[in-house]
Order: C-alpha cells, then sequence, then structure tokens
C-alpha cells in the first residue's frame, strides 16, 4: 500500500530587513496586534493543509523564542542560512526524517503575511498531480522597459512575463537537490529557479494580488489594508 502523500510547509524567516530599515527584522513588526511571522504562521496553520511547518530563523534570534506558535506541535525550527536559499536549505533539512521523497513542499516567505488558506488551495489542488510543480504569480500590469544607465533599451513583451509569489511548491527531494546543487548561486532567488537551472518548467498559477511581501516601509500599511480587507 502506498503511503499518502504529505504537504510540508518552509518559512525561510532568518533575514534581517535591510530594505525595511526597521530597527528590527520586518517578520517581527506588529501588525494588528500579532507580529508579521505570527499571521503568517497563523494562516498556514489554519489552511489546515500542512503535516508540519520548518520555520528557519537565525540563531541570535531572540524574539522568536517569546512567540506562543514556537511550541506549537506542528512547527520545527531550524537554522537561518547566509541567503534565503540557505534558510530554505535548512529547513529542508530539518524535515530529512519526516517527508518522504516525493512530498510536496510549499515555500512560502516569513514576510508574505496575506497569505489566504483560498490560495494554498489552489495551488495545491492545481499542481499536486504534477511531475514538478510550480508556484503562484502574477501577470504584470505595468508596460516593463528594459534599461541600460537610465536610458530605455526597448520594452519587453508582458504577456511572457509574471512575477514570481509564494508559495512555491516543488517535491521534497527534486527541491533539496537542486537548492544543493546551485548553492552559493546568486541567481537562485527563489526555489522556481533552482529547478529552472535543472532543466524543469516549473507551473505558474495566478494567485491573489494582495498577496505582497512586506518589503519597503510603506508596505506594512498596505498589508494592514489588505488583511482588514480580507476580514
Ligand atoms: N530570508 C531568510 N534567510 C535569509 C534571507 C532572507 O530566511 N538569509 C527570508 C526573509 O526572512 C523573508 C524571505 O526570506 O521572509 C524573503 O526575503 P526578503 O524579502 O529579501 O527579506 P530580507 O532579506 O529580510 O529583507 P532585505 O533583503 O531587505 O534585507
Ligand atoms: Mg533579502
Amino acid at each position: 500500500m502506498t503511503r499518502p502523500q504529505k504537504f510540508w510547509a518552509v518559512v525561510p524567516a532568518a533575514g534581517v530587513g535591510k530594505r525595511m530599515n526597521a530597527g528590527r527584522p520586518k517578520q517581527y513588526l506588529e501588525l494588528g496586534g500579532k507580529t508579521v511571522l505570527e499571521h503568517t504562521l497563523s494562516r498556514l496553520l489554519q489552511s489546515e493543509a500542512f503535516a508540519g511547518i520548518a520555520v528557519a530563523v537565525s540563531e541570535d534570534d531572540g524574539y522568536w523564542p517569546d512567540l506562543p506558535v514556537a511550541s506549537h506541535p506542528q512547527i520545527i525550527r531550524a537554522k537561518g542560512g547566509i541567503e534565503r536559499a540557505d534558510s530554505v536549505l535548512s529547513a529542508l533539512t530539518a524535515l530529512r526524517h519526516l517527508a518522504a521523497d516525493d512530498d510536496w513542499v510549499l515555500v512560502h516567505d516569513a514576510a508574505r503575511p496575506c497569505i489566504t488558506a483560498s490560495d494554498i488551495h489552489l495551488l495545491i489542488g492545481t499542481l499536486r498531480d504534477d511531475d514538478v510543480g510550480g508556484i503562484l504569480a502574477l501577470a504584470s500590469h505595468d508596460t516593463l522597459k528594459n534599461v541600460d544607465k537610465g536610458s530605455i533599451l526597448g520594452t519587453l513583451d508582458r504577456s511572457h512575463i509574471w512575477r514570481a509569489l509564494t508559495p512555491q511548491m516543488f517535491r521534497y527531494q527534486a527541491l533539496k537537490n537542486a537548492l544543493e546543487m546551485h548553492q552559493g548561486n546568486p541567481a537562485i532567488t527563489d526555489e522556481a529557479s533552482a529547478l529552472e537551472l535543472q532543466g524543469q518548467q516549473p507551473k505558474i498559477v495566478e494567485g491573489r494580488p494582495d498577496n505582497i511581501k512586506i518589503t519597503r516601509p510603506e508596505d506594512l500599511a498596505l498589508a494592514n489594508f489588505y488583511m482588514e480587507q480580507q476580514q
């Protein structure tokens, strides 16, 4: 009898939030009475999609132990790494005795607290029988320019351009192999790019535009607005 397929979440949460420039890492900024990271984890937990959630936090992170969710039975702590890809790989390694090679892993940025259960289930429902996996993405509405030294060299064909969001969903062992193979390569800014370098063609699934990544100070107010709208 084959083992029923499981879904795991991996949450990279070991960044310092340089562009946010806030005095503490952005995953610990407050949003409506809870930290950004608590929102993100509570939404993943509430989706009831996951057998467990591996969270990569810095070794010297003094905020994490104070969060009640840190002791939740479904949460597994992992060490953060130098780059986002290193943190993801570390979290995958923390799952090595739990996840089977063919289990699905959904990697989701800690800094995207507005993720909805509907988008998680859309991604899973669309790709669970896929060979490779794929990502939530958004079409680009603006006209996009190829620019060099302040001058426009040309206009990109927007019909082929999508913005990569998270979660990004891949098979456990395939993702781990791809990240290990390309460790230290600065071109690996998301999970899909690691699979692309392996010659794979991950799928895109159109996600919701309110699944923003908190990157700059103004994004916090925007996340707050979207959360109110979602209620
Ligand atoms: N991240 C991580 N480990 C790193 C770098 C980033 O786990 N070494 C995580 C961040 O905590 C965040 C997600 O990856 O949840 C997306 O990265 P980004 O938005 O770039 O966050 P930061 O790296 O913290 O921000 P910045 O680049 O502005 O410093
Ligand atoms: Mg970063």
